[in-house]
């Protein structure tokens, strides 16, 4: 074609991204054939730019009807005769385009066929359309009639956000293509991959297909997120959802832009207009569903390994941590507490006495999780297993093509059934599974996992049907080109909502969903944590996770970070990474650094594989036992400001934590910063994370910047400071501008929980600070609902300077006294008065750092402080 020319080597979108492209295949395609100009300085690597792509305005949908709606506009596209055959089966002619605009700040876009139903994403479920068209929305829609394309445009700046008219778009029944420009390179999220936070625009590929895959860059892992975040340079943010739950291959090009190649469903769009990162994040989740407030116990440090072989080893383990003063609050056991690795079962040899032990720690304030599996063991003697024939006689399994149950196997070495967790019996069987459990092992939370699901057969003991569903004319990359069903349970397997087709990336959640239910029927009014490996889009309301099965390495420390910054952007802010790592044996330095960094994470706990050595804080002798309590201290100091953050996650949709990005959107350095992040608005982390290490390179954006542990100010306006980073420490710092609220630790939540509070006030350069603190029991279920909480917050004025505080909501009277204050860059005040009285104070002539003691204020009673 005569337009081939014109697109220049950075700007191609494949046209053949099926292995076996040819000039005349590619040109059969009307697409056009040409090696990329071999350019060594190019940014782009050779090897990943198309010789098959697309000309300009390639034909493939005209639109044919245009009308307003009440809330939005709708449009008939209609496929264009072009004499180019059909690349795959089934075209589908006409499509209906629905835009909606659903808030100021939202924007629907759907398009799906409107004469035949096609699978939609039934969980979870999104609100519907609005009645009436947002008042002032923050952008318009543009639409371009022949080749049909559409256009988001931010309003403020006429920034175009999406513009569909890049590459070509396709819709056949297995087949679903669509590309647009992006606004910048600046791109975020599309999870779960492993990949530095800023993704690269080098034709670098996402495949979405939750996956039982040890993490290796950019393969598709456990769970499917759908959603990115930009940056526009010019410090506005926008993100973008695709509703989608199919197999499908997401690739970011240098143009820059982004293709969608999904293999069934709709294209269902959200576009979040911001103009702000937590903007962002917050009108997504409040689309998705925002995360369950966690229980407080939760947020301290939790200790697993696969394979302590018995209740004995496990208690060894646990005690020689407790020994070594290292703050621990939930010990956990994997498969290896089952019998024979079947789900609800105690291996009454190496696990007699569990129970005990449980109560033992429940006594102690601990907390006690425990692993399941969904692979149901369907080999045991009739009349044996009722976890299996109660889901027999519920009708609950997940069925073959032919309607038999499916079978495969997992971790019990026989044949084992799978839950399907959208049946309308699932809550039901599940809650009685996990409830006649709980009478034998009183367990705290569950660890779901195993979710994708993972089969350790590829589809069934039985193979697969032959079929399109099986074998789809294209496939989006996995691992070694594997099929869809490879480790997993065969495409045409039917659950009550559908083929495993379409819901395979749904499995967790719908797990994670039911198990919530169970939890709460379990233990009644007591909040469920639950932590899963697979999830999808709004799991957050039902779930936390962990990385998976990362090694033990630096490269696998380093990329713990973006993991879980990512994870905070798709409202699942409970996250974390293996403390140590899981696969392979860590070393000792290694650990140390890990520990201090993961001691930082939302969800904190060290787990390691079978067959590894031990790698639990008090292993390594007393260095590393030293540094870790020291940096798990620090946590346990900060988990009212944890907490008060998992509060305005479920309540506003911030994140817990952040990429630096978050607070600094104007300061493009911070764009690719994934080495350090935020701890709310107001803690920077500065961790290690190579071997053999003394100092590091930090950045600091705008502001005054204090060392956490001294209050010395940084002197940061060179931005790059070169921090001491010793083996025992880890490097944190907070902005100016921030008041937290601390409490003296120990070595559990249930005894910090109840020591005075103290607040660490950090000034700016106006001399200003603001903090907050929510507080109710840590683990009622529906505090929020019920306002059962307090909730106070701080701020520290200028004229005339003082400390003060406003009791917002006073419900929950149970709060610890507020006895100290500590303000870093005090400079030398003359006089301190608490509510009016003159108190004695004293000031650290070296760090201008005031203290304050013996307060006794009552939090709950707004006071003021003035200095
Ligand atoms: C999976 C999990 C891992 C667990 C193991 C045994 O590999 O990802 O965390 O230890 O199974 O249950």
């Amino acid at each position: 074609p005569s337009a081939c020319w014109e697109v220049a080597s950075t700007s191609r979108i494949d046209c053949y991204p099926e292995p076996g492209a040819s000039q005349e295949s590619c040109e059969a395609r009307g697409c056009c054939w040409k090696a990329p100009a071999h350019d060594e300085s190019s940014p782009v690597k050779h090897q990943g730019v198309p010789m098959c792509f697309y000309p300009i305005d390639y034909p493939t949908y005209a639109v044919s009807a245009y009308n307003e709606t009440e809330n939005g506009f709708k449009a008939t596209l209609q496929k264009i005769k072009t004499g180019i055959a059909d690349r795959y089966p089934n075209v589908i002619k006409h499509l209906q385009l629905i835009a909606s605009y659903d808030a100021n700040e939202r924007l629907h876009v759907k398009i799906f066929d409107p004469e035949q139903q096609r699978y939609e994403v039934p969980f979870p479920k999104l609100p519907g359309p609005a009645a009436a068209k947002a008042e002032n929305p923050l952008y318009e829609v543009k639409m371009t009639k022949n080749p049909f394309a559409f256009k988001v445009i931010r309003k403020s700046n006429g920034q175009t956000l999406f513009d569909s008219s890049a590459g070509a778009f396709h819709f056949y029944d297995q087949y679903i293509e669509l590309t647009s420009y992006l606004p910048s390179k600046y791109i975020y999220g599309l999870g779960q991959h492993t990949d530095r936070l800023l993704h690269p625009t080098d034709y670098s590929r996402f495949t979405f297909w939750a996956s039982d895959v040890s993490p290796g860059l950019n393969l598709p892992l456990y769970g499917t997120q759908p959603f990115f975040m930009a940056m526009d340079g010019e410090g506005k943010s926008h993100g973008v959802l695709l509703f989608n739950s199919n197999a499908m291959d997401v690739i970011l090009s240098p143009a820059p832009a982004i293709t969608y190649r999904t293999i069934g469903g709709i294209l269902d769009f959200y576009f979040f207009l911001g103009p702000l990162p937590s903007n962002v994040v917050a009108q997504y989740t409040e689309l998705v569903g925002r995360p369950a407030l966690p229980p407080y116990w939760s947020l301290g440090f939790h200790l697993c390994k696969y394979g302590y072989g018995s209740l004995n080893h496990t208690q060894e383990v646990m005690q020689r941590n407790i020994d070594a003063g290292i703050p621990l609050d939930v010990q956990w056991n994997d498969i290896d507490y089952m019998n024979g690795s079947k789900d609800f079962t105690i291996n009454q040899e190496n696990f007699a006495g569990v129970k005990q032990f449980v109560h033992a720690l429940h006594e102690r304030g601990m907390h006690y999780v425990i692993i399941t599996d969904p692979g149901i063991s369907a080999a045991e003697p009739a009349g044996s297993y009722p976890p299996f024939e109660d889901g027999l006689a519920m009708d609950i399994f997940v069925k073959n093509a032919t309607g038999g149950i499916l079978l495969g196997e997992v971790w019990t070495g026989g044949l084992t059934a799978f839950p399907d967790f959208t049946h309308p019996n699932a809550t039901e069987y599940w809650t009685k599974q996990v409830s006649d459990f709980h009478q034998s092992l009183p367990f705290d939370g569950l660890w779901i996992d195993m979710n994708e699901p993972s089969n350790f057969v590829d589809g069934s003991v039985n193979g697969c049907p032959q079929s399109s569903l099986e074998d789809p004319p294209y496939l989006p990359y996995l691992v070694n080109h594997s099929p869809l069903r490879s480790r997993t349970i065969c495409m045409t397997a039917r659950l009550s909502a559908g083929l495993s087709y379409n819901l395979h990336n749904l499995y967790g959640l719908t797990e994670a969903m039911v198990t919530r239910d169970a939890l709460m029927t379990v233990r009644p009014n007591k909040r469920p944590f639950i932590i899963s490996r697979s999830t999808f889009v709004g799991q957050g309301k039902y779930s936390g996770l962990w990385s998976g099965d990362i090694h033990s390495t630096w490269e696998a420390l380093q990329q713990s970070i973006p993991s879980i910054l990512n994870f905070n952007m798709f409202g699942m802010p409970l996250i974390g990474a293996d403390i140590c790592g899981f696969n392979g044996n860590t070393t000792k330095e290694l650990c140390q650094r890990w520990q201090e960094v993961g001691a930082f994470y939302p969800f904190a706990r060290n787990h390691n594989s079978l067959g590894n050595m031990d790698q639990d804080p008090a292993f390594f002798g007393d260095d590393v036992a030293a540094s870790s309590r020291k940096a798990l201290l620090v946590r346990y100091q900060l988990l009212p400001v944890y907490y008060t953050l998992f509060y305005h996650a479920s309540t506003r949709g911030e994140m817990v934590v952040r990429p630096l990005f978050f607070g600094f959107a104007e300061d493009r350095t911070t764009f690719e910063i994934d080495w350090q992040f935020l701890v709310g608005t107001h803690i920077m982390v500065s961790p290690v994370l190579t071997p053999d290490t003394s100092e590091i390179d930090a950045y600091f954006p705008a502001g005054r910047w204090y060392d956490f542990y001294t209050g010395r100010e940084i002197d940061s306006e060179d931005q790059w400071v070169t921090l001491p980073a010793p083996l025992d420490t880890i490097n944190l710092h907070i902005r100016g501008g921030g008041i937290l609220p601390t409490q003296k630790p120990e070595q559990t939540t249930t005894a910090t929980r109840k020591n005075p509070f103290t607040l660490v006030v950090a000034l700016n350069d106006s001399h200003e600070a603001y903090g907050d603190l929510f507080w109710d029991d840590g683990e009622q279920l529906d505090v929020l609902e019920a306002k059962n909480y307090s909730y106070i917050s701080f701020r520290v004025q200028m004229s005339p300077p003082a400390l003060v505080s406003v009791v917002e909501v006073d419900n929950f009277k149970n709060m610890p006294k507020l006895d100290g204050v500590v303000v870093f860059g005090a400079g030398m005040p003359h006089s301190v008065l608490v509510n009016g009285d003159s108190w004695e104070f004293t000031v650290d002539k070296d760090t201008k750092t005031l203290k304050l003691e013996r307060l006794k204020l009552d939090l709950l009673k707004p006071f003021r402080i003035s200095f």
